[in-house]
């Protein structure tokens, strides 16, 4: 299978969860605030609800970033619609919606922003995950260059490899396993993902396979430098103020 690649330059920043420092997490503000200081790229994550849509959100559960409560797979499009993602960060986010993945994604195109789509799928929910939010980027980016999309989970990279066989893939790790290459050739990966407590054999073995290196989470400038003099490619960063060199 032939390596599908990135059509657009992987900045040395990319805004975590849309820069969830500033902003309410994963949300339409961050993006709006990530465009304006500058930054080209986002990440963020992508979820299925009970109906089977993709919102944009980190926990599998709604309490700590929404005023809502249960589980995001187990709750309806409808409940979804009316939660504020902004109050538990700040009294001046009130009122800021949950994003679904399609709201984002236009804005993105909006903004001129590159995304790295991070499937997120809740626990049992991996492959079919992996299935829809492949389908929906292939309707979403039609005519664009792809987003680069990775997940901690192999089976909803695999699903999400079956639907677009040129989706630029992103293995994503807290720490890479043993047999990460192995794996990451199975799918024909674009890119590992890690936390940045990486290992030096890690970046070795990517370095001679020219494979790019993108390392969470990256708050301080000179944790950033210390891993770029390392050949770590980029870094994901909530601070987007003091990252600012770097977009
Ligand atoms: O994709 C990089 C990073 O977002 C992975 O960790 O838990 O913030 O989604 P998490
Ligand atoms: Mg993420």
């Amino acid at each position: 299978m032939a390596t599908p690649t990135l059509n657009w330059p992987l900045p040395r920043a990319v805004a975590h969860r849309c820069g969830g420092a500033l902003t309410p997490e994963n949300s339409l503000a961050g993006l709006r605030v990530a465009a304006a200081l500058g930054f080209r790229a986002v990440e963020f994550d992508v979820m299925l609800s009970a109906d089977g849509t993709p919102w944009v959100i980190h926990d599998e559960t709604l309490e700590r970033t929404t005023t809502g409560s249960g589980r995001v797979c187990e709750t309806s499009d409808e409940v979804l619609r009316r939660i504020d993602i902004g109050s538990r960060l700040h009294k001046a986010f009130a009122g800021e919606p949950m994003a679904t993945f399609e709201a984002m994604t236009l804005r993105c195109h909006e903004l001129g922003l590159q995304a790295n789509v991070e499937i997120k799928p809740a626990e049992g929910h991996e492959v079919e995950t992996g299935d829809v939010v492949a389908r929906r980027i292939l309707s979403l980016w039609e005519g664009r260059p792809l987003p680069l999309v990775s997940s901690f989970s192999f089976a909803a990279l695999q699903a999400a490899r079956k639907v677009a066989p040129s989706l630029p893939l992103g293995f994503l790790y807290s720490k890479a396993p043993a047999d990460w290459l192995q794996r990451f050739d199975d799918l024909a990966g674009y890119s590992l993902h890690c936390a940045k407590d990486v290992d030096d054999a890690v970046l070795a073995q990517a370095k001679a396979r020219k494979i790019p290196v993108l390392c969470y989470t990256v708050n301080d400038p000179r944790q950033a430098q210390f891993l770029f003099d390392r050949d770590v490619t980029a870094v994901f960063s909530d601070r987007l103020d003091v990252m600012a060199d770097y977009r």
